[in-house]
């Protein structure tokens, strides 16, 4: 039970520290972002790597491709983001006419940092003539750079859609080589990039799960190191790892990914035995909103993302590029065959039995 705080204690922590306050009142404060969302006709779009008290208060819960689907068809006036940097970024590029707001600016994507725009034209100088796919996890910058946007559901079809055998991939290295296996035609130049959390999960971790839950499946997401994922029975993306357990009929499941994912599915699943390996992959990054910053994020329009508008259209291009190849054009996103639509959990904020239901 939370003990009751008023309003206005709440409002002066607010404004002062929200880490002073002793308790927090979850439910004052998730009911103030729902009523400010309102006022202010905003959306809240909230990566399932969040805090699952983040995830309580979106409209729209999902991987990074759901997200950006989600951002484009939105009709709000403001977007307010509980994701990484990259993935605002997106939206606006997507939806350029509305605002879109990060509450915390420090939620940024180690991954996309370790490519700046030079380091792109360098690896295409070393691999000249190959179309570039880029992951979603790269900057409006790299992605201005690129042919073709990719994230980890759609990556092997954007790169089969090519007619070309060699291409560059980059980023991610742990995803370019799942797809280059995928795809044993093609030839892969794949940029030294990897994503720090899901890279803390090494073979042995994965050895000693399997030999503590050894009935367990083992489900990996292809950001892991391939010494990783190739231990898995299983590889997908987020929305795919989340259909395959729902859908399967065994009850033990060690998931290879972040922590957020894993927690979100031990709520939904209940009672299959969802666990992950130790120490706990965690992306700090993904952790830094809070209900607080949301709060004042909608507050104050606080934190806007904006885009460059010499790389904008470039940028941009190359996420529409994704949807072309994907699933048809993108005023066509809100149609029925969307074949990676995600599959993931459907929190309505607004309805009331999903929210903080704590299932
Ligand atoms: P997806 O949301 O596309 O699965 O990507 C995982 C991720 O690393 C988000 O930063
Ligand atoms: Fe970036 Fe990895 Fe965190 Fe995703 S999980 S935001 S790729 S560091």
């Amino acid at each position: 039970m939370v003990p009751e705080i008023k309003k206005h204690e709440v409002e002066i922590s607010l404004k002062t520290n929200s880490r002073s306050l002793p308790e927090r009142n979850v439910e004052y404060l998730r009911d103030e972002i729902r009523k400010l969302a309102k006022e202010k006709n905003a959306v809240i779009l909230t990566h399932i790597y969040q805090r699952l008290e983040v995830q309580d208060i979106a409209d729209h819960v999902g991987d990074s491709l759901a997200l950006s689907r989600y951002a484009a068809k939105t009709e709000a006036d403001i977007i307010v983001f509980c994701g990484v940097h990259f993935m605002a970024e997106t939206a606006k590029l997507l939806n350029p006419e509305k605002t879109v707001l990060l509450p915390d600016l420090q939620s940024g994507c180690p991954m996309a940092d370790m490519i700046s725009v030079e380091d792109l034209r360098a690896f295409k100088n070393e691999n000249p003539g190959s179309p570039v796919v880029c992951y979603v996890n790269s900057s409006a910058a790299v992605k201005a750079e690129s042919d073709i946007c990719c994230t980890s559901t759609n990556a092997v079809q954007v790169v089969n859609s090519f007619n070309e055998k060699e291409i560059i991939f980059a980023p991610d290295k742990g995803l370019g080589v799942w797809v280059q296996e995928q795809l044993p035609h093609k030839k892969l130049h794949i940029y030294d990039g990897f994503c720090p959390t899901h890279y803390q999960i090494t073979p042995k971790e994965v050895f000693i799960m399997r030999e503590k839950y050894p009935d367990a499946i083992v489900v990996a997401h292809p950001e892991c190191d391939p010494e990783v994922w190739r231990l898995a029975d299983f590889v997908g993306s987020t929305s795919q790892i989340y259909k395959f357990v729902l859908g399967h009929e065994k009850n033990q499941f060690i998931i290879l990914s972040e922590q957020g994912l894993v927690a979100r599915m031990q709520r939904d699943m209940h009672p299959k035995a969802i666990v992950t390996t130790f120490p706990l992959p965690l992306c700090p990054n993904m952790k830094y909103h809070k209900l607080e910053s949301v709060i004042e994020a909608l507050r104050e329009n606080k934190n806007e993302i904006k885009v460059d508008k010499k790389i904008f259209d470039k940028a941009r291009k190359t996420i529409t590029r994704m949807f072309e190849v994907t699933e048809g054009a993108i005023s066509e996103i809100n149609g029925m065959n969307n074949k990676n639509f995600w599959e993931g959990p459907k929190t309505i904020a607004s309805d009331s039995s999903l929210v903080g239901c704590g299932r």
